[in-house]
């Protein structure tokens, strides 16, 4: 078994964190954790629900929490997926920076798109224009991602099974 540390993985909605999350999980032989799910088994609600009830503020303070909880309990490396909005909160940029492994799995705002057209899950994309939210969060979290990785992989011409090869080699 490859010993390396902790993974974590961020990038926009539709970069493929939880798909590549789970290559990387079963060809390292270790757990994978997905934030949003571990926010909404917490929360005995799903992320729609908490944007409703809560706002994205709320949303935001359980997503830190989780964060915090998952760096902190962590006996073993895990892979982690992260949120797409994960950088958005300067704590939570502060913790990824001082994790050894943080990879920024990259894709254009055309393949987010359609790799997220058939999702009803995502709360910010029922607001307005799609496309036009994917292109206003890529300008501003493109550099936040940048800024907390220690590798990027770009996925937009690879297979799933590609993009958690090229992580591995930068293990
Ligand atoms: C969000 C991305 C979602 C989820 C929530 C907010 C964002 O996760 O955390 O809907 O702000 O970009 P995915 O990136 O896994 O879709």
């Amino acid at each position: 078994m490859i010993n390396a540390p902790t993974i974590i993985l961020v990038g926009p909605m539709g970069a493929g964190k939880t798909t590549i999350g789970r290559l990387l999980s079963q060809q390292l032989d270790r757990e994978f954790f997905d934030s949003d799910r571990v926010i909404e088994e917490k929360a005995g609600a799903d992320i729609p629900w908490i944007f409703e009830k809560e706002g994205e503020e709320g949303f935001r303070r359980r997503e830190t929490q989780t964060l915090q909880s998952m760096l902190d309990e962590d006996q073993q490396p895990i892979v982690l997926a992260t949120g797409g909005g994960i950088v958005m909160k300067e704590e939570n940029r502060h913790m990824l920076k001082h994790q050894p492994l943080v990879v920024y799995l990259f894709a254009s705002v055309a393949q987010q798109l359609q790799r997220t057209s058939k999702s009803n899950n995502r709360p910010l994309l029922k607001q307005g224009n799609p496309k036009e939210t994917l292109n206003r969060l890529f300008s501003i979290r493109d550099p936040l991602y940048r800024d907390v990785a220690s590798v990027i992989v770009e996925t937009d011409s690879r297979h799933p099974k590609t993009v958690a090869n090229k992580v591995m080699d930068a293990i």
